[in-house]
């Protein structure tokens, strides 16, 4: 049977999947169940989903390789799409309803409150890859260009947390977990990083020795 993850229609789902969590506050605000505080209510459905997107992004190399599932790449650009879209939203929040559009006080709390700094950056580091997330831009940069780029999303990811970390008052368990999960992510690329380097080198292809198993 073919496998369902390498199937032509199954980003259609997984898309429309991506939309809900936008929906469901869209559809909350339109029957105004969004609570007593409104914006905090959206600025922090966006962020969670913003961190959320960004794990399920990193999850997926560790998952293709462990699960012997190499099809699951197919949804890695969607999925740091949907976390772009998450976090553009979270801001666009900030910005509008947070501040009125005053771009001047904004800045006042980027610079002040270092928890929005934290998620600043986080933000504006997503912005490069967003753009670049295209087959042209991998041309045009090139494959190991293109891959060191795209490595920021580990600075995204820890930036995201320590925001999360630095704006809960007391209850720390949540972003602990975050945490946890993003450390375990980026230490399973570190463990691949060291076995790839201590590797020995392949030996060379040659007309009168081919390299073994050949
Ligand atoms: C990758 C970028 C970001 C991530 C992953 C992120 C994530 C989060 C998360 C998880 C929350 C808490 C949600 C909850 O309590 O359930 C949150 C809250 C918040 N974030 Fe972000 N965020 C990001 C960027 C930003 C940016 C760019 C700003 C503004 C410039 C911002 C401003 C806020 C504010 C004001 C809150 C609510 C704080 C409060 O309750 O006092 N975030 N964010």
């Amino acid at each position: 049977m073919k496998n369902p993850l390498a199937s032509k229609w199954i980003k259609v789902p997984v898309f429309l999947a991506g939309l809900v969590p936008a929906l469901g506050l869209v559809w909350m605000g339109y029957k105004g169940e969004l609570g007593a505080n409104p914006v905090e209510f959206v600025t922090h459905g966006t962020g969670d989903w913003t961190l959320i997107f960004i794990v399920l992004t990193l999850a997926i190399t560790p998952a293709r390789k462990l699960l012997r599932q190499p099809a699951l790449i197919r949804f890695r650009r969607m999925f740091g799409l949907f976390a772009f879209f998450y976090g553009a939203l979270h801001f666009l929040i900030f910005v509008i309803l947070d501040h009125s559009f005053d771009l001047g006080e904004m800045f006042k709390d980027v610079a002040k409150r270092p928890f929005i700094t934290m998620g600043f950056t986080a933000f504006v580091l997503m912005v490069p890859l967003a753009i670049t997330s295209t087959a042209g831009w991998i041309r045009r940069l090139g494959g190991k260009r293109w891959q060191w780029l795209h490595r920021l999303i580990y600075i995204t990811a820890i930036a995201g947390v320590v925001h999360y970390y630095w704006l809960v008052k007391s209850d720390v368990r949540v972003p602990l977990r975050y945490a946890v999960i993003v450390g375990l992510l980026l230490l399973y690329r570190l463990v691949m990083w060291f076995r790839e380097r201590s590797r020995p080198p392949r030996p060379m292809v040659t007309a009168e020795a081919p390299a073994e198993g050949a």
